[in-house]
C-alpha cells in the first residue's frame, strides 16, 4: 500500500481527506466520526463571535437528473457558543491525536484575534485556518471575503494571527477577485504557512418566479449566497493552478471545490496541491465517501508507481503552459466508429450550426459522416455525443499550421451557395456542399 500521509505546511495528517469547514464539522461528534470512517482533518466550523442564523439557509442548481450540481448557502459562521467548540476540540484530540484538527477562525480585532488564537491553541488545534473568503453576511461586516479582496489587510491580519501563533496558518482565499495571485501573495507576506482555496463563489441560483424572491427564500426575501459543489471544481482547479505555478512566493496548498470522488483529488494534486477539503459531497452522500476516495487513490498510486503522495503533487503543472506555447501544427480530427453509432445525429447537429460543418448526412444511412478537409479537430461531436468512446479524435499532423476557415473563392474551388431546406429555404454558404449532404 502506497503511504498516504500529508504534511501541509507544518500540519501532518494520515491521508490528504480533509473535510472543508462547514456543517459537517460543526460538533465534535461529526468530526469523530468523520475520523472512523475514514477521513485524515478536519477544519473546524469557523468560529468567532457566535451568529444567530437564518432559516432557509441553502439553495441548489440541479442539472437534468443530476441534484445539486451546484450548492448555494447564506449560511454564517457557527451559531454555538465558543466555549462549547473548545471543549469538543479537546475531546477529539483525544481520541484521534494523529488526526490534523484545524479552527477556522473569523474575527475583528487585533486582540480578538490573539485572543481566540490562544482559545483553540490550547485546546488542543493542530492548526489555523484564516477565513478570508465567506463572501455573503461577514463581509458586510468588514470580514470574509472583505479581507481577502484586500491583499493590504490580509497580510495585516495574518501577521497578527503570526504574532501569537505556535501553530502552522493557513489562509483561506475567496474566489471572488480577479487575480487570485495577489492575495496568495500577501498571504506569504503576511508568513502564512500554506493558503486553502477556494470558498465559495458569490452567488444567485435561481428565482422562485411566482413569489419572485431568488432562492433561498427567508420570510419572502432572499439574499446572495455562496456557490460551491461540482460545479465550482473548474474555477478553483484553474486558481489552484495560477498559486501552484507561483515562482516566488509559492505557499503550499489545500485545495478545495467540487471534489467528489477519487478522480478529482488525484486532479487536485496533479495541480499542485499538498491535500484536499470536502465539503458539498459530504453534505449531500455523507462521511462514506472517503471509503471510495482512499481506495481510488491507493489504486491509482499503484498503476502509476507512485509511493508517496507528495511524490504526486504538482506532476500536471509542466504540462499547463501559456496558449502561445501550445503547437499551432498539432492536428487531430474525429473519426465517428460507425458500430457504437445510435444514430442521434447530436453531432451532426452540433457542428452543423454550432462549429464548423465538418460532418455530413447521406441519405442511405441515419449514421453522419466526418468530412475530414473541414474539422479543425474542436473535440465538440466527441463532447456532445452521448455514446462513450463513439467519436474518437485521431491524430492527423501534416507538418502545417491549421485555419479554421478557407477563404471564400470567386473561382468555384469553394462553392458559395447552398440550399439547405432546414435553413427555410435560404441559400447560404458553406465550405463544401457535395459533402455536407451527400446525395451521391
Ligand atoms: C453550508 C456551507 C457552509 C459553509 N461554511 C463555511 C465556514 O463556516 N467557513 C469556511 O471557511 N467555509 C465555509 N464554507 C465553504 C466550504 O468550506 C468550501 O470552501 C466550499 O463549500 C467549496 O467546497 P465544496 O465545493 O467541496 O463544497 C461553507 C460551505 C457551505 C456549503
Amino acid at each position: 500500500m502506497a503511504d498516504l500521509s500529508v504534511n501541509l505546511g507544518g500540519i501532518s495528517s494520515p491521508n490528504p481527506f480533509w473535510l472543508a469547514s462547514a456543517p459537517p464539522t460543526n460538533s465534535g461528534y461529526q468530526v469523530m466520526k468523520a475520523f472512523d470512517q475514514g477521513w485524515g482533518g478536519a477544519v473546524w466550523k469557523t468560529l468567532g463571535v457566535p451568529v444567530v442564523n437564518v432559516s432557509s439557509r441553502y439553495g441548489a442548481v440541479n442539472y437534468r437528473d443530476i441534484r445539486m450540481m451546484g450548492f448555494n448557502n447564506i449560511e454564517l459562521i457557527t451559531d454555538r457558543p465558543l466555549k462549547d467548540n473548545l471543549k469538543e476540540i479537546e475531546e477529539v484530540k483525544k481520541y484521534f491525536p494523529e488526526h490534523a484538527v484545524i479552527a477556522s477562525l473569523m474575527v475583528e480585532s487585533r486582540e480578538e484575534w490573539h485572543q481566540i488564537v490562544k482559545d483553540v491553541e490550547n485546546a488542543g488545534a493542530d492548526g489555523l485556518e484564516l477565513n478570508f473568503g465567506c463572501p455573503h453576511g461577514m463581509c458586510e461586516r468588514g470580514m470574509g471575503s472583505a479581507v481577502g479582496q484586500e491583499p493590504n489587510v490580509l497580510e495585516t491580519i495574518t501577521s497578527w494571527v503570526k504574532e501569537v501563533a505556535h501553530t502552522p496558518v493557513i489562509v483561506k482565499l475567496t474566489p471572488n477577485i480577479t487575480d487570485i495571485t495577489e492575495p496568495a501573495l500577501a498571504a506569504h507576506k503576511g508568513k502564512a504557512d500554506a493558503i486553502s482555496l477556494i470558498n465559495t463563489i458569490q452567488s444567485l441560483v435561481g428565482v422562485d418566479i411566482d413569489q419572485m424572491v431568488p432562492y433561498p427564500i427567508v420570510d419572502g426575501k432572499s439574499t446572495n449566497g455562496g456557490y460551491c459543489g461540482p460545479a465550482v471544481k473548474p474555477i478553483a482547479q484553474n486558481m489552484v493552478k495560477n498559486c501552484a505555478q507561483l515562482e516566488y512566493g509559492r505557499l503550499p496548498i489545500s485545495g478545495i471545490g467540487g471534489i467528489e470522488n477519487w478522480r478529482d483529488v488525484v486532479e487536485y494534486l496533479l495541480l499542485g496541491a499538498t491535500n484536499v477539503q470536502v465539503c458539498t459531497a459530504v453534505m449531500h452522500y455523507g462521511f462514506g465517501i472517503v471509503r471510495d476516495l482512499e481506495s481510488g487513490l491507493q489504486q491509482y498510486m499503484k498503476d502509476k508507481g507512485f509511493q508517496t503522495v507528495n511524490e504526486m503533487v504538482g506532476k500536471a503543472l509542466g504540462n499547463v503552459t501559456s496558449w502561445e506555447n501550445l503547437n499551432l501544427k498539432y492536428k487531430i480530427v474525429a473519426e465517428i466508429h460507425q458500430e457504437k453509432c445510435i444514430e442521434c445525429q447530436l453531432c451532426y447537429t452540433a457542428c452543423e450550426d454550432g462549429a464548423h460543418q465538418a460532418i455530413g448526412l447521406s441519405e442511405k444511412s441515419r449514421i453522419p459522416y466526418i468530412i475530414e478537409e473541414n474539422c479543425v479537430g474542436c473535440n465538440l461531436c466527441s463532447l456532445v455525443c452521448p455514446v462513450e468512446e463513439c467519436i474518437t479524435m485521431e491524430r492527423r499532423d501534416n507538418g502545417q499550421e491549421q485555419i479554421t476557415w478557407k477563404e471564400r473563392t470567386e473561382n468555384g474551388t469553394i462553392p458559395t451557395t447552398f440550399n439547405d431546406p432546414l435553413a427555410g429555404g435560404r441559400d447560404h454558404w458553406v465550405p463544401d456542399p457535395k459533402d455536407a449532404f451527400n446525395k451521391e
